[in-house]
């Protein structure tokens, strides 16, 4: 059986792929905006800007801008890909901009992918049960974590994500990933 990846993503695992992909297809029965519906893939060698910082981008590997992210209605969660291509949820404020924190879309419990539940409000992982709140906390286990976080900005239109280094805003405490 052939088990290597459908396309060459040194930053991505053959199990982070296919979670990847399940996660996208609940997300979008979930009416998750959604931009890596298909495939996923990031430039071998890309290069980082300050502070680590990557541009988000779509399915192709092409730079999403920030004013198709905006397009969304306010609440939306908009997967793209982030850092060392981890499929990162984005959030559309009610004021119509990019919330500053951008969640990483891989449970803390074993790592699937997961949709967001706009009705419950939830972050809710299919595999084992776990859910998160908005702002990526624990509301129910097995998850041990939090979800990591990621700043996010915009500049000229750009989508910036970089690594949040700081305290981490829900626990008071260095972020766990650090
Ligand atoms: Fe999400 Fe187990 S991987 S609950």
């Amino acid at each position: 059986m052939d088990t290597s990846l459908p396309l060459e993503s040194p930053s991505l695992s053959r199990r982070q792929f296919l979670n990847f992909l399940t996660g996208a297809t609940v997300a979008v029965t979930a009416g998750a905006t959604l931009y890596p519906a298909g495939k996923f893939f990031i430039a071998p060698g890309e290069k980082t800007g300050e502070g680590g910082a990557i541009l988000a981008k779509d399915i192709l590997g092409n730079q999403i801008p920030a004013s198709q992210i905006l397009a969304e209605a306010p609440g939306t969660r908009a997967l793209v890909a982030g850092l060392a291509g981890e499929p990162t949820y984005l959030i559309v404020k009610e004021d119509n901009t990019l919330d500053h924190i951008g969640l990483v879309d891989n449970c803390t419990h074993l790592g699937c992918t997961f949709p967001w539940n706009p009705l419950d409000q939830q972050f809710q992982c299919p595999c084992h049960g776990s859910r998160y709140a908005p702002d990526g906390s624990v509301v129910r286990g097995p998850a041990p974590l939090p979800l990591k976080i990621v700043q996010v900005a915009v500049f000229n239109n750009s989508i910036l994500i970089s690594p949040w280094t700081e305290t981490d805003p829900r626990t008071g405490k260095n972020p766990w990933w650090v």
